[in-house]
Order: C-alpha cells, then structure tokens, then sequence
C-alpha cells in the first residue's frame, strides 16, 4: 500500500491567521497519525508563513519516537537563516526527520511549482544530500518526470525522488491526461530500475489520486492542500480515512 504523508502546511496557515496556537497543528497530526497516517509531512520556509520552526521542533519530538511513522521535512535545502529561521539544513539536522524532501522553491512562489534541474545543480547538490544521508536521513529529490534528470538524481545518490504531479493534476478531465499520467510512470519505472524510491505530490487530490497511485511501486504520497479542504467538509478523521481507502 503507498503511505499517505499528511501535509500540514494549511492548519500553520489557519494559525498564523490570528494571535495564538488555535488550531494546534501538533494536535491536528496526533489525530492524523491516530487515524492511520503513515507520516507528517511539513514545508518550512524562510518567511515562516505556515510552518515555523517551533512546529518543526514540537513535531519532531512528537512523530519521532512513534515507530512506523515517519516525519518528512521538505524544503529548500539552500534557504539561509533569516530572524528566527535557522536555516534549513540547519532546522533539519537539529529535528533530524526520517526522511527530508529537497525542493527547488524560492520565497517569491506561492508554492513548489518544479523539480530540481540537476544539469546545473548536482554539483552544489551532491555534497548536502550526503551531509543528510550521513546522519541517517533518506534523502528524497523533488523531480519533474524528465527521465534524463532522473538520472541525474541517482547518480548524486539520491534514495528516493518525489515526483511534482502538478501537471497531473492540472490535465485532469483533458485529453492531456494520459500522455502526462505515462511520463509519470515512465519516470517512476526508470527510478525503480536505478534503485531509487519513489514518492509524488502536489494537488493530487481524492478525485485524481485513484489513477495515480496505480503506478507500481509508488512509496507515498504527501497531500496537503485538498486534504485540508476535504477536512473541512466531512472531518479530518473521515479525510485519513477516505485518503487511506484509495490508496489501500
Ligand atoms: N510536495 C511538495 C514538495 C510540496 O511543496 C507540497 C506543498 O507543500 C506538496 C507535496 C503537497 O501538495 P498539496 O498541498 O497540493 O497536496
């Protein structure tokens, strides 16, 4: 069965909204991971305009000690310190998730909108996911599903690669569909052969999920965005438990 990483980005969102810890983005994974979640996955960033630092901290000593649930940090790996933000690399090796996304994103996106391309970035690339690795972390690369850059991908030593299905996403009921379903699949299948994990997300939702999780071998998937709308309609229990059903 793929395991459904829980994002919480949007309940930070909701938080930071006002003064004060309402709603408690720990509580929230508690009752996730209650539910059956496989993983808390969360987005730092340098403007902390969802998850901050201490969400990261609370999470870690939260989802860290429950064994078969994995703690995911994702973000980019060359985001500097900036007031409170202690950098990323520097908040990961300090939380020291299970396992951390690197993703190509800048403060100026409203969220990841790419994957890595590692013809120009694999140098400056290689030497942090070996710092991460090395510290017991999976290290996994948010790709776009261009089978050259896979490549690439495993030969910096990436474990795992997690697919930017945005544009999956975006082709649903279009007849662009399939053609961008089997680039997905062809690059899940080329990172399996060179023995890589693979993960995906961004907007995958409980419509587009079914199609996409038929891809064999895919580890997990991390959802946020609809996940908190779906929340809102039928309860956020219900939503673990209408995101495990598709996936199981
Ligand atoms: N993967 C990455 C790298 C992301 O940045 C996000 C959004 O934070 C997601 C997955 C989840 O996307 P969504 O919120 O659309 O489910």
């Amino acid at each position: 069965m793929t395991a459904l990483s829980v994002n919480l980005n949007k309940i930070a969102l909701l938080r930071n909204s006002r003064e004060g810890n309402y709603p408690n983005v720990v509580e929230h994974a508690q009752l996730c991971i209650d539910q059956g979640a496989d993983g808390i996955t969360v987005h730092p960033r340098p403007d902390q305009r969802h998850i901050r630092p201490s969400d990261v901290r609370q999470l870690a000593a939260l989802v860290s000690p429950i064994p078969d649930v994995e703690f995911n940090i994702e973000g980019n790996p060359f985001a500097p310190a900036m007031a409170d933000y202690p950098g990323f690399v520097e908040l990961v090796e300090e939380t020291q998730p299970d396992q951390c996304t690197l993703v190509p994103d800048g403060d100026d996106q409203l969220t990841s909108d790419h994957g890595f391309y590692l013809t120009s970035s694999a140098e400056q690339l290689a030497p942090v996911i070996q710092r991460l690795q090395k510290q017991g972390m999976r290290v996994s690369l948010f790709m776009d599903p261009d089978l050259e850059q896979i490549k690439l991908a495993s030969q910096i030593g990436a474990d795992r690669i997690e697919l930017y299905t945005g544009p999956y996403a975006a082709a649903w009921g279009t007849d662009q569909l399939q053609a961008i379903f089997e680039q997905h699949l062809a690059a899940a299948e080329l990172a399996t052969e060179l023995g890589m994990g693979v993960n995906a997300g961004h907007d995958l939702n409980l419509d587009n999920l079914t199609k996409f999780a038929s891809i064999p071998d895919l580890l997990e998937v991390s959802i946020g965005h609809a996940f908190t709308v779906d929340s809102l309609a039928m309860g956020m229990a219900n939503a673990v438990q209408a995101y495990r059903e598709l996936l199981a």
